[in-house]
């Protein structure tokens, strides 16, 4: 029986009992020392820093953080050559301190990424001119936290939703394919310590499963494959594609990068959009739960982190990292998208207390010999 498994059964006995007595139940294990022999956990760093309290449960909770928006393209540099770097240094630096990995998010993506990438004066730049900034940019960044680096997630989002195989953007009308390619070379050798990884959403789903993996070989061809994939894992209340999520894990460790789960939320107030489309914004703003959310909710919804982490927990030899996108509800992007709404979607509330859902979790946390 490994450490972890020790743990995981006295907590789950101590549970039981403490059930059994109708007491609530506190765990008092630490969801980044559950899955220590597992994974690295990780959560989203927001802009503009957080609270004593918010920082006392990050550090205690987890040993990873991936600033939220403070090291995309428009926060770094919104306009050519003009960077600006105090808030990405400062998240970066009290991190390190801290003792938190870093994971770097993201260096070419098509949103929140100025248009000037793209423009030379009132006409589209030429090729070799996007290609240009596209390099610099990414030695610019990559450089600049070398050796602060845990990993980066080096290119987002760049396969299509529907039909073809990239994503209509800027990026792949001005360089195609290689614009993927360019800033996997790029990273490495501004950051050649780094682990480098691709990442999007719904890649666990069929279709845009088999485009990663194209990506992944296309990639390898160009002596530019990542480190790992991550799969975003923004799902929603029951219907989280529990089969499709491990067939994808199976499929591109076969590939021979490893898996992270990036930016996991399950979201508990409908939706009609699938995945995380930043784009895909909806005008009506329902607000089903603006307190808590009913006990039998908060039920269903541990019941799906339970199971996903029993599925990652299964699949530790081919999963490195999983973070969550955001320290607690009221630090959750799914507050505000696709439309403005009160969500519950993460593991603490907003008074930071631990929800079903966090128990669920370390209960479950059953890892195979
Ligand atoms: C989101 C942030 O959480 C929001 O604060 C911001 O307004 C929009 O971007 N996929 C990603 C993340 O890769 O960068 C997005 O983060 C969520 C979807």
């Amino acid at each position: 029986m490994s450490r972890l498994d020790a743990v995981v059964l006295l907590l789950f006995v101590w549970c039981s009992t403490a059930a059994a007595r109708d007491e609530p139940v506190s765990v008092s294990l630490t969801l980044k020392d559950a899955f220590k022999e597992a994974f690295v956990m990780g959560t989203a760093l927001p802009d503009g820093g957080l609270s004593a309290a918010e920082w006392e449960l990050l550090t205690t909770q987890f040993a990873a953080v991936t600033p939220e928006n403070g090291m995309k393209p428009a926060a770094l540099q919104p306009e050519e050559g003009r960077f600006r770097w105090q808030e990405a240094d400062a998240m970066v630096a009290e991190s390190v301190r801290r003792g938190l990995r870093v994971n770097g998010h993201v260096l070419i993506w098509h949103e929140q990424c100025p248009d000037w990438f793209f423009r030379r004066g009132e006409a589209d730049a030429p090729r070799d001119l996007v290609l240009k900034r596209l390099r610099d940019h990414v030695a610019a960044v990559a450089g600049r936290y070398a050796g602060q680096m845990q990993s980066w997630d080096v290119v987002n989002e760049a396969l299509a939703d529907g039909e073809g195989f990239l994503r209509d953007s800027l990026w792949s009308r001005s360089l195609g394919e290689d614009y993927v390619i360019e800033a996997f070379r790029a990273a490495r050798l501004a950051d050649p310590a780094a682990e480098l990884c691709y990442n999007d959403y719904n890649i666990e789903s069929p279709p845009k499963r088999d485009k990663a993996t194209r990506l992944l070989r296309l990639l390898k061809e160009h002596e530019a494959l990542p480190d790992a994939i991550g799969i975003q894992g923004h799902w929603l209340l029951g219907q989280v594609p529990f089969d499709d999520i491990e067939t994808a894990i199976l499929a591109f460790h076969a590939e021979g990068v490893k898996v992270m789960i990036t930016e996991l939320d399950i979201d508990v107030v409908p939706r009609n959009t699938q995945g995380a489309d930043i784009s895909a914004r909806s005008d009506n703003s329902t607000n089903p739960f603006p307190g808590s959310l009913p006990p039998e909710m908060e039920e269903r919804l541990a019941r799906d982190y339970a199971r996903l982490f029993t599925l990652f927990a299964k699949h530790r030899d081919k999963i490195s990292r999983v973070t969550l996108w955001g320290l607690h509800d009221g630090r959750s992007w799914l507050n505000h998208w696709p439309s403005a709404r009160t969500n519950h979607a993460l593991l603490w509330d907003r008074q930071l207390q631990p929800k079903k859902a966090l128990n669920a979790i370390l209960q479950s946390a059953e890892i195979p010999e």
